[in-house]
């Protein structure tokens, strides 16, 4: 039985194309600037998000944290949305390592911050508290498109107060295909992005971050400072490249599966799906058993029996994500599987179906 993960887009393992342009790949020492691979992306990513220069990092957390460090000096206050991943799932390293104090702020983990979020909790010329330095946006946060609106408005709220902004762009590219928008109209104002090759792009490794020269400058310094200057690089940058060119242009049909597997499995029962919140490649899936002893962590136990790998990420909730390599197939199955899994849990637990709320 072939496994189907689920887990997450990461999982994704590099294309033919990538291998083969990993071959190929010209390379230098890119701590001296010298490798033309890394180059030539940097000045490429840099131009496709509209910014004046790019930097390669090896991950989306040593992206993320290089721009705050460039941005921000200890004892800094940075806002960010309290369900995004510089938040929730990077150890807290702009404050336990940078300095930084980070603070959560909008109404959920699932929603993105408004720009009254961040006029409500500005603190500056108020002895007691941090100075407030940036505003950090994600998009796709938690697989939902931020709208255009939300963003320019936040960005309009941090400009006129001083800010700077910084996205995580992750999964800019499943952002731009769900609004219908350009990547660079995504990102406009905003003095920092970083995103990930690595992701839905299927790179094996990977991410970049752009902004202006002299923010650029520091994120390099930045980026040594930690060990992430990586000598031959271009054998990475490769790879790449391909992700830009060649996968970038079939999101839909990830973004089409998680659909379909978020509409299968909302009619299950036990189970509930907002659909609202299914607008890229990421399926939210709340557990909703009887018996308080049920988590969402005994369905993924039951489900792996039945050769899916998906996350709880809750005590009631579990995230699926698509990605290149995933057939409608393999959705028929994942839905055939969630609804097995169920009927075995009901069963030994002695559940009576019809029960559900
Ligand atoms: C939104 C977001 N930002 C940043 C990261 C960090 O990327 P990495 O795992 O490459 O450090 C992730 C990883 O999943 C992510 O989902």
């Amino acid at each position: 039985m072939s496994v189907i993960d689920l887990r997450s887009d990461t999982v994704t393992r590099p294309t033919a194309a990538m291998k083969e342009a990993i071959a190929k790949a010209e390379v230098g020492d890119d701590v001296f600037g010298e490798d033309p691979t890394v180059n030539e992306l940097e000045a490429y990513s840099a131009q496709l998000m509209g910014k004046e220069a790019g930097l390669f990092v090896a991950s989306g957390t040593m992206g993320n944290f290089v721009s705050l460090l460039s941005h921000c000096g200890r004892g800094d206050e940075v806002l960010v949305a309290r369900g995004a991943h510089i938040f929730q799932y990077e150890q807290g390293g702009a404050s336990s390592l940078g300095g930084m104090v980070l603070n959560p702020i909008g109404q959920s983990k699932m929603q993105a911050i408004t720009a009254s979020d961040v006029l409500n909790n500005i603190s500056a010329c108020d002895v007691h508290k941090p100075i407030t330095r940036l505003v950090c946006l994600e998009n796709t946060l938690n697989g939902i498109a931020v709208p255009l609106e939300t963003t320019d408005a936040v960005v309009e709220a941090a400009r006129n107060q001083g800010l700077k902004t910084h996205m995580d762009g992750a999964r800019i590219f499943n952002a731009a295909l769900a609004l219908k928008s350009d990547v660079k109209r995504l990102v406009e104002g905003i003095d920092s992005v970083q995103f990930c090759f690595s992701k839905g792009l299927s790179a094996p490794v990977g991410s970049m971050v752009v902004g202006d020269k002299e923010f650029i400058h520091k994120a390099r310094r930045a980026r040594k400072a930690l060990g992430g200057g990586m000598r031959q690089a271009g054998l990475l940058a490769a790879a790449c490249r391909v992700a830009l060119d060649q996968m970038t242009g079939r999101l839909e049909e990830d973004h089409e599966n998680a659909r379909k597997l978020a509409e299968g499995v909302k009619e299950l029962d036990f189970l509930n799906v907002d659909l609202s919140n299914c607008q890229t490649n990421m399926v939210w899936i709340e557990t909703r058993f009887p018996d308080e002893k049920l988590k969402a962590q005994t369905l993924v136990d039951e489900i792996k029996e039945q050769g899916v790998l998906v996350l709880a990420t809750g005590p009631d909730k579990i995230r699926a994500v698509t990605h290149y390599g995933i057939t409608d197939g393999d959705i028929d199955r994942t839905i055939a599987a969630f609804a097995t899994a169920v009927a075995k849990i009901v069963e030994k637990a002695d559940i009576q179906t019809g029960s559900r709320s």
